[in-house]
């Protein structure tokens, strides 16, 4: 199965990132064909600076190989090094109904946010289904807050086929039910945007002095805790092994431990889990050529499908082709 996915060079990656996302990208290259991309040209909707967007495109690049990426097994790439995708983008946009865009939440919340209305934020989703069908993907992994895009990309798909004949792979949607949002230390959602993040390899002193400042309920220690709305249970969800989850539970149900004690176990837990992969981060920080030389390598494989779909689409369409330009 062909499993593909994106992530914004728009901040540096934090853990809700890998919950919600990259663990599961991770896991599913073992079995599927992945292919996997970081999207610069979407991070450009929000006009970073190009100092940042480059070091962001990089840090992404280092954070997925230290995570356990394999570059044999999986095409890994820079967005814009495949600039067909904004062709097909183009094409699609020329059936996308403008009432599917207006529907999607994600520009006015974002607009709400503060951010410039510009139009590249409002196609935003257009550019999603370009990268999605291009590459024939069955399979996309996101979190949550990406699922209206994926709706979004699915009927561009039927209605481009519909109009056209059978030319893009429909595709599913998969998204881990049981991370659906990571909360951020400030209790709404863990995001780039926020000012809220723990990020993925953070110095561990930073994580503490975060996971400390965790907001909470004013809670007697003494009393009965409810961990269904506790952010700092949220979190021990993620790292604690199933036994210990379920003595922390009971702990907080019956009441007697302080949330002061919880955030000292979850930087624990945070610094097992994520520590092993600090060493390798720290290798490809010293060795950027190797990083530039599995972009560009994955930039080519990705290329190679991407001029197929072009000469299927463009012929779908009544364009000239490409090849004999
Ligand atoms: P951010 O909100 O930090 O800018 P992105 O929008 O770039 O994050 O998201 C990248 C991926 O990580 C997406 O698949 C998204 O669903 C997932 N993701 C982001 N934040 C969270 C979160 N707090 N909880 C779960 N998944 C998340
Ligand atoms: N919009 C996605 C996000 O913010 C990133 C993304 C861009 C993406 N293109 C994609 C995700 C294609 C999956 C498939 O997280």
């Amino acid at each position: 199965m062909r499993v593909l996915s994106g992530i914004q060079p728009s901040g540096k990656l934090h853990i809700g990132n890998f919950f919600g996302a990259m663990r599961q990208h991770l896991a599913l290259q073992a079995e599927n064909e992945g292919f996997y991309f970081i999207a610069d040209y979407h991070a450009l909707t929000t006009n970073p600076k190009p100092e940042i967007i480059k070091e962001h495109t990089f840090g992404v690049a280092m954070d997925y190989l230290a995570l356990g990426l394999d570059p044999e097994k999986t095409v890994f790439w820079r967005q814009s090094d495949v600039p067909e995708v904004t062709e097909l983008a183009w094409l699609l946009s020329c059936v996308t109904p403008m009432g599917l865009l207006q529907r999607c939440t994600s520009f006015k919340d974002k607009v709400e946010q503060g951010l410039s209305p510009v139009h590249g934020l409002f196609a935003y989703p257009v550019l999603q289904a370009a990268d999605i069908l291009m590459f024939d993907s069955n399979l996309v992994p996101v979190g949550a807050d990406q699922k209206q895009h994926i709706e979004v990309t699915r009927d561009i798909a039927i209605k481009f086929n519909n109009l056209y004949g059978e030319t893009f792979v429909v595709p599913e949607e998969h998204i881990l039910k049981s991370v659906a949002v990571v909360p951020g230390i400030d209790g709404r959602k863990m995001s780039k945007s926020y000012d809220n993040t723990i990020e993925i390899f953070e110095p561990e002193k930073s994580v503490k002095k975060k996971v400390m400042r965790i907001v909470t309920d004013s809670t007697p220690v003494e009393d009965p805790k409810d961990p269904e709305t506790c952010n700092i249970f949220a979190l021990l969800k993620l790292v604690a092994l199933p036994d210990e989850l379920a003595e922390w539970e009971e702990k907080y149900r019956k009441g007697g431990v302080g949330y002061g004690t919880v955030k000292k176990r979850v930087v624990e837990l945070l610094h097992e889990y994520f520590g092993p992969f600090r060493q390798k981060r720290e290798e490809l920080e010293n060795n950027r050529d190797y990083v530039e030389k599995v972009l560009s390598d994955g930039a080519q494989k990705a290329r190679a499908v991407a001029r197929q779909t072009m000469t299927r689409v463009r012929d779908a369409m009544g364009l000239g082709d490409i090849r004999n330009g």
